[in-house]
């Protein structure tokens, strides 16, 4: 049995994860802003959850959260980084850029952070970053997100070269997916490929269980990447 602290549970891909995980008899520490949410997650879940509301970006608190769900489990296996945003319609544009950059960027880099710690501290463990195709290309229209995703991805990179000089067996794992219909997507438009949240998280377990630093979900989007890499900026740009 892990013991597993998933960020942005209440809902999409963090909501799924904490369902499949459970259901093969896992601990779940789950967090989110909507409270309610997590309470009908846990109803669901039964006594392998454990909720807190949380908003990552309140980095003291979220190192309190963290502790006690740890202390609630009796340890820590995996702590999966997913919280995230993409566009914010409500805010002004520059209040809505920065926000977006707190949460994926800057949390998630304290949430990898103090895992990482914890991890140096007790022998071991996995830290997994939900990344995104976005984080192998950039965006006009979002840039702030497709920057935030390269941060993620670069951070982790960072972190598995710390991993190697540390005694302890510590994986970084980060999970680059396409389009999942989540109520982050619903209202996109021009996707394509998209998978449905059950199958991509049926994938993202199998990924990060046999421990790989980087995979592709659903498979196909490593077509995508190979070409992202292939192409020169100045082309893409026309694209
Ligand atoms: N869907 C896709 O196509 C796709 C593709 C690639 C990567 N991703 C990544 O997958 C992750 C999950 O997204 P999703 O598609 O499942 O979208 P979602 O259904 O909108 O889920 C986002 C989750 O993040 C949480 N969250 C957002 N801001 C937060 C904050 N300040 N504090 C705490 N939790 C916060 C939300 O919880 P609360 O609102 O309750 O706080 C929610 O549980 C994101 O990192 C996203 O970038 C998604």
């Amino acid at each position: 049995m892990k013991k597993i602290i998933i960020t942005g549970a209440t809902s999409g891909i963090g909501r799924e994860l904490a369902l499949q995980y459970a259901s093969k008899g896992n601990k779940v520490g789950l967090l989110g802003r909507r409270t309610e949410r997590l309470k009908e997650l846990k109803s669901e879940i039964g006594e392998l959850a454990f909720i807190r509301t949380l908003d990552v970006t309140e980095h003291d608190k979220a190192e309190r959260m963290y502790k006690e769900l740890i202390e609630e489990m009796g340890g820590l296996d995996m702590m999966i980084l997913n919280a995230g945003m993409g566009r914010i319609q409500m805010l002004p544009p520059w209040r809505a850029e920065s926000k977006l950059i707190e949460v994926n960027a800057l949390a998630f880099a304290h949430g990898c952070h103090f895992a990482f710690d914890y991890f140096k501290k007790n022998g071991g463990g996995q830290v997994v970053g939900m990344s995104s195709m976005a984080a192998l290309l950039a965006h006009h229209r979002a840039a702030a997100y497709t920057a935030s995703k390269h941060f993620l991805s670069n951070y982790l990179v960072g972190f598995r070269q710390k991993a190697r000089r540390v005694d302890a067996d510590i994986t970084l794992t980060e999970v680059r997916a396409g389009y999942i219909l989540t109520e982050m997507t619903e209202k996109a438009k021009g996707m394509f490929w998209v998978a449905d949240v059950e199958k991509a998280a049926s994938q993202m377990i199998k990924g990060i269980d046999s421990k790989k630093n980087i995979f592709y979900v659903t498979k196909r989007w490593r077509l995508i990447a190979w070409f992202a890499k292939c192409v020169p900026e100045f082309i893409w740009n026309r694209i």
